[in-house]
């Protein structure tokens, strides 16, 4: 069976057991603080576990994008050392929300393994959770005597925390765990060894395929665990392990989900995978695996960057780059050339990278090109660092540093270049420089949460705000924060009016009013399916009933900028083309920024014509509809869909115009275009690799906007006593200016004749040294060095000292003939360093045969021609 088809079984088989197919939530995580990326197929239903929110569906399957290369789950440093952990991979999962338990998540598994996929039950091991004291958790009994009715018991073994209670983070949900491992050695082998033997112990050919867990807890804050509203089934299997167990094969790499862009490696570089030398095959493995990881979160919508989610996908890649560069002998970019193979094979499962590959390939090249010109310099410095530690073989912390401030050098590069010549890195050390560094830099911006103190337990809020400004409600959890060193408060209430920043527009501001005493509410944030409420202090009494109110101005401004963003979304691929797709949005109610990817400058015609469209469409005052649709319908309407947001089974759309304006959105807007008065655009910018950037205002900041505009060009008239043709008149002053300019040039050029003919008459002989002391009046330093050089043509053995008083300032030029500094030893710079910068309070330098120097004491420059005619 090929992979996909693998997949497809996997999905049919669920949903023949009653599951709801739900697509991938994309790899990059928003709204939630405790994580960057997915990384394990529950996180989408994170809020179900705590009962935060009611499951549209009771049984769920599906194949979810992970990446495990951060936090709590991270394997970055086994991927493609060894052949079966990735950075991304897909995670196959069926999941139960308060619906079935251990019975039938047992016997499904197995039902799937043994008769659906055929793999021999003699090979198959099992893992039961022991309980553990400290947690005050018993063995799963329940587990090992359904497991019991399936499979030997001499094949269920127990397994400790570590193995068998799996959570999420360092806080979230979690519960014993029951893994089913594969045995995939040769008979032989098998008869040898006893597989049970095996599992868990790091062999690469007995390994885990599935994790069912069985969720009942949330780990909270101070470590405790709290049993979770209902119980649920949570199952992972790791698809690429499953299909290399199916087609028989001792690696994940040597089957069809690797084997295209390794393929394609092998012609790229001319070098063979699994032939010869060991370290050209991790270079291979590293390489198909990363570049899975990469294309993936860049089509998800994270670029690289030197922060957060951003800075971990530039990890990755640079440690990809590294290793082609130093085992497959490419120096030139490569990873970029693979996007087009992973986009044909994920067309139908992903089919977003397909849709943005020129996009992904674009952004992947500019990141290998810019990270290899350092690696060429950071390598030599390397090696320099060992050469002078070769006695102590240790590679100090602010070292390793240097290498990863300076060189763009991801400690884990550093450590492995290290370790292969035999060098320990300081990684103590080098932590403490880059805490250093990051305390200096954004001090404290960590932010440090509380456990929630929960009132009433209902589900999440009701979000009230798109049809009301205000709402009697009350408070149903809160907890203290410490964001940027600050101390804030996070309310959640039961319904709201307050819109929680997501989609770009910023979260409401207002007023909560308890009992009479008010607090201000300085944000709304999401999290997850949560909204939280930012507040500086708590009110007296939090219980009770709450009024709500919105900033009401703020927000219409807001929506004014949100639906104008809109109207510019659907100009941009007008006018430049459908590969436009948005990569960020800022909506407040000052401005809107808009980025999205293009590959070039946006020209001045085409903003004129993108802002041309969009004022067209705010002048036909269209109507705002707004309307939620199951999201096949709204698909098939030509809504807009962003990638790299999660969508449920129903979604709003915002139609304005259903022939030009069709988005999914969650955010508020106006009911007609033409609220919006005028748009202007006030800057067209790059932000990266193939995405630029607009800013546009709306309403009356546009009509300001213009207005200031306006009022400069007044005065500029003015200046220019009002000018019948104004752009004729600057140009005419300009072309006027210029000639002046080149006339004055020459002249001085003269003067400058003239005045070094004049200046012979001052030089004196000192010591068969023909000496020239002389302050002169002249606009510049330049000058200076222009009159020496006139003389240095008609005086021989010549010492020409020539100074100013430029604007109040002292400038001094020496110039010294090539046969007095060769044999005499004078030297200009010295002379200037020595004798003259600290006379006049300043600073200089140069050559042997001519500095010069400049300072603040211009009173000083009598002084300076006696000091250095003394000195001669
Ligand atoms: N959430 C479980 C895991 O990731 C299934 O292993």
């Amino acid at each position: 069976m090929t992979a996909p088809e693998i997949r497809q079984q996997f999905l049919d088989f669920f949903t023949s057991k009653g599951h709801h197919i739900v697509p991938s939530a994309p790899i990059v995580v928003k709204n939630d603080p405790t994580l960057l990326f997915t990384n394990a197929g529950m996180n989408q239903f994170k809020d179900y576990f705590l009962g935060n929110r009611a499951p549209a569906w009771k049984r769920v399957a599906d194949t979810q994008k992970c990446l495990r290369v951060s936090g709590k789950h991270n394997d970055l440093e086994e991927v493609g050392i060894d052949t079966y952990h990735h950075t991304m991979f897909e995670m196959l999962g069926n999941w139960s929300f308060g619906d079935y338990f251990k019975k039938d998540a047992i016997a499904w598994s197995w039902e799937l393994l043994t008769d659906i996929y055929k793999i021999p039950k003699d090979r198959l091991y099992v893992t039961v959770f022991e309980g553990d004291a400290n947690e005050n958790l018993p063995k799963d009994e329940e587990a090992y005597n359904f497991w019991k009715q399936h499979i030997a018991e001499d094949r269920i073994l127990l397994g400790n925390k570590k193995d068998n209670f799996w959570e999420m983070g360092d806080t979230g949900p979690c519960g014993p765990c029951s893994e089913i491992h594969v045995d995939c050695r040769p008979d032989t082998e098998r008869a040898q060894v006893d597989g049970a033997k095996l599992v868990n112990a790091d062999d690469p050919q007995v390994i885990e395929i599935w994790n069912n867990v069985f969720m009942q807890f949330n780990r909270l804050k101070d470590k405790s665990l709290e049993p979770l509203p209902a119980q649920h089934v949570d199952t992972g299997m790791g698809f690429e392990r499953l299909v290399r167990v199916m087609q028989g094969k001792s690696s994940n790499y040597d089957t069809d989900v690797f084997s295209g862009t390794i393929h394609s490696t092998e012609k790229l570089t001319g070098h063979l995978y699994g032939r010869t030398d060991s370290k050209q095959d991790v270079a291979f493995r590293v390489i198909a695996d990363h570049i899975r990881a990469i294309s993936f979160t860049i089509a998800d919508g994270q670029l690289p960057s030197n922060t957060g989610a951003g800075y971990v996908i530039r990890r990755i890649l640079r440690r990809a780059v590294r290793y082609y560069f130093s085992f497959l002998g490419q120096k030139k970019p490569l990873l970029h050339e693979l996007v087009p193979v992973l986009a044909e094979q994920f067309a139908t499962v992903f089919p977003e990278l397909l849709q943005q590959a020129d996009f992904v390939k674009k952004v992947i090249f500019e990141e290998e090109n810019n990270f290899l010109r350092t690696l060429d310099s950071g390598i030599r410095r390397l090696e320099d660092i060992m050469k002078a530690n070769a006695a102590k073989k240790t590679i100090d912390g602010p070292s390793a540093f240097e290498l990863n401030d300076t060189y763009g050098f991801p400690f884990d590069l550093t450590q492995l270049i290290a370790g292969e010549n035999g060098f320990s890195v300081d990684e103590e050390g080098f932590k403490v420089a880059l805490k250093e560094q990051k305390d200096r830099s954004r001090a404290a911006t960590e932010l440090d949460m509380g456990d929630w103190t929960v009132l009433d337990d209902t589900p999440a809020t009701k979000f009230i705000g798109y049809d009301l400004f205000g709402t009697e409600t009350h408070v149903t959890k809160y907890r203290k924060i410490k964001a940027k060193g600050k101390e804030q408060y996070q309310l959640v209430l039961a319904q709201t009016p307050f819109y929680a920043e997501s989609g770009g527009q910023v979260g409401d501001t207002g007023l909560l009013t308890f009992n009479g005493e008010s607090v201000t509410v300085t944000d709304t944030k999401k999290e997850n399916d949560l909204i939280v409420h930012f507040v500086d202090k708590l009110p007296t009494t939090i219980t009770g009933t709450v009024i709500a109110v919105i900033d009401r101005d703020k927000r219409q401004h807001t929506a004014l900028n949100h639906s104008a963003t809109h109207l510019l979304h659907a100009a941009l691929r007008q006018v430049l083309g459908t590969h436009v797709a948005q990569k960020g949005s800022l909506v407040n109610a000052s401005y809107l920024r808009f980025d999205f990817s293009h590959f070039a400058k946006v020209t001045d015609e085409e903003l004129a014509k993108i802002e041309d469209i969009v004022n067209e469409k705010i002048r036909a005052n269209i109507p705002v509809m707004i309307r939620e649709l199951p999201k096949e319908e709204a698909m098939k309407l030509g809504a807009m869909a962003l990638f790299g947001e999660k969508y449920g089974d129903v979604v709003r759309v915002v139609v304005m115009d259903p022939a030009y304006s069709v988005e999914l959105c969650g955010g508020t807007h106006i009911t007609a275009t033409g609220e919006l008065g005028l748009f202007k655009f006030t800057s067209e910018s790059a932000v990266a690799a193939g995405v630029r950037r607009i800013e546009a205002v709306t309403g009356n900041n546009a009509l300001s906007f213009v207005n200031d505009e306006l009022q400069q060009l007044k005065e500029v008239k003015a200046t220019l006593k009002n000018p019948k043709e104004l752009v004729k008149t600057i140009e005419t002053l300009l072309s006027d200016k210029a000639a002046l300019t080149k006339q004055l040039e020459l002249i001085e050029k003269d003067i400058l004749k003239q005045l070094s003919a004049s200046l012979k008459e001052y030089i004196e002989p000192i010591n068969g040294i023909n000496f020239l002391g002389k302050i002169v009046d002249v606009r510049n330093a330049d000058a200076l060095k222009q009159l020496s050089a006139n003389l240095k043509n008609v005086v021989d053995n010549h010492v020409l000292l020539l100074l100013a008083n430029i604007s109040g300032k002292a400038s001094v030029s020496l110039m010294i003939s090539d046969n007095l500094v060769a044999e005499k030893g004078l030297d200009a710079a010295k002379i200037i360093k020595e004798h003259v910068a600290s006379l006049i309070k300043g600073g200089g330098g140069g050559q042997k045969s001519f500095a010069s120097a400049s300072g603040q004491e211009a009173g000083q420059l009598e002084q300076v021609i006696s000091q250095v005619k003394a000195m001669l």
